[in-house]
């Protein structure tokens, strides 16, 4: 729609300036902000996605095409956004999804982010490329989930594995995308290194490393992810992993139905549709446009496996989408960044907050109790309007 000849509104529909609002009102409020506080290099390390950011751009692109048929006279009310995760109660579908170096955002990284989850009621997924010891993550009290980067040794991935287990971690989610780091450019033209005072605490040799070198022309965190991860894993590892650990079992970064099946077969609780926001294969497919394929397969074999999604999840009617398309939840990775940046715990919580505010009143405005409701919802995934 124009404006009225003579108007200075902006046409209907056009990006506000979100920076002239005083208090954020949606995830995307946040991004600017947090935008104007860090150091270009670090946005770039955080926003960026590999090659030309086509699947990035698809994330997102994805999400917008799912039209949702809300139900009325549904007699409901106001929903409850609450619902189980891994058989345990949380407060909404929603994780934190696992993110490496979260001290690059603000000094209290992972401490603050994992607070900002146990009082939203939401699971913590810590990275194995934590910047603060996994024992004192854990040690904030919510539930925290343990995501694994197999590492070249055996030994070493063994060590992890115990170090999660003692310091009570309730899941380990391990992540199959990253045999190598996708090319990020960004990163790459900006010779991106951390800073001295941001290590992987969680590893042996992470207090000073190939991670804090400037080398020419490249990345140094991925020539360090490239020296530290295994690009050579197999059905047989994952098959190691599920006899080795008793904790429920989420594997992260399945596109494919075929691997959705392989993962149930070799005992996976959960299933994460992800695309790793982007970062890993550039080209591969939106996560939201992969998933039903993925619950179908997974209903198919007649298993009670999870399936979970990341990769653009920006508000709760994003998460209604998700679960309309047969997802139990969603992980939601750099607007919890953004908010971290912007004021710490604070600003974390407050992006929960919001979102878990949006998705009640999706579930409310869809006629949905509950999350599980929204299960039940038909959506409209194209231009010309094919019902699925
Ligand atoms: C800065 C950053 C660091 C990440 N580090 C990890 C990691 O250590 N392990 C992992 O499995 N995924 C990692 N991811 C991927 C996220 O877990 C998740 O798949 C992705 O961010 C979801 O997309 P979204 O950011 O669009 O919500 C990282 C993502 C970002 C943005």
């Amino acid at each position: 729609m124009r404006p009225f000849p003579g108007s200075t509104a902006p046409p209907v529909g056009a990006a506000c300036d979100r920076s002239s609002v005083a208090e954020p009102v949606c995830l995307a409020d946040f991004e600017s902000r947090a935008r104007a506080r860090l150091p270009a290099n670090v946005w770039d390390y955080i926003a960026g996605g590999s090659g030309d950011e086509t699947t990035l751009a698809a994330n997102r692109a994805a999400f917008d095409a799912v039209a949702v048929l809300p139900r009325v006279l549904a007699g409901c009310g106001v929903a409850d956004t609450g619902c189980r995760l891994l058989g345990a109660e949380a407060g909404m579908p929603v994780a934190v999804a696992p993110m490496a170096y979260q001290r690059l955002v603000h000094p209290d990284g992972e401490l603050a982010l994992a607070a900002a989850a146990r009082d939203a009621g939401v699971p913590y997924v810590a990275s194995t490329l934590s910047s603060v010891a996994l024992a004192d993550i854990a040690a904030v009290g919510g539930v925290t989930w343990f995501q694994l980067y197999w590492l070249r040794q055996r030994s070493a991935v063994d060590e992890l594995l115990a170090m999660a287990e003692q310091a009570g971690c309730q899941a380990i989610m391990v992540t199959v995308d990253v045999p190598v780091l996708g090319r990020r450019l960004r990163d790459v033209r900006n010779e991106f290194s951390l800073p001295a005072d941001v290590v992987a605490a969680n590893l042996a040799a992470g207090g000073k490393s190939t991670a804090h070198s400037v080398i020419g022309g490249a990345s140094a965190i991925a020539v360090h992810t490239d020296e530290l991860f295994a690009p050579r894993l197999g059905w047989s590892d994952l098959e190691w992993l599920r006899a080795r650990v008793d904790l429920p079992l989420v594997v992260k970064g399945i596109l494919d139905p075929r691997d959705a099946v392989r993962a149930v077969e070799a005992g996976a609780d959960a299933v994460v549709v992800s695309n790793h926001g982007g970062r890993q294969l550039d080209g591969a497919a939106a996560s939201v446009a992969a998933l039903p394929a993925i619950v179908d397969a997974v209903d198919a074999v007649g298993s009670s496996c999870e399936v979970l999604l990341d990769s653009g999840v920006r508000s709760g009617v994003d998460v209604l989408r998700a679960l309309a398309l047969g997802a139990s939840g969603v992980l939601v990775g750099r607007p919890l960044l953004w908010g971290l940046a912007v004021d710490g715990a604070r600003g974390a919580r407050r992006v929960l907050a919001l979102l878990a505010d949006d998705l009640r009143d999706a579930l409310t405005l869809a006629g949905c109790a509950d999350p599980a409701a929204a299960r039940t919802l038909a959506v409209l995934r194209n231009e010309r309007g094919t019902r699925q």
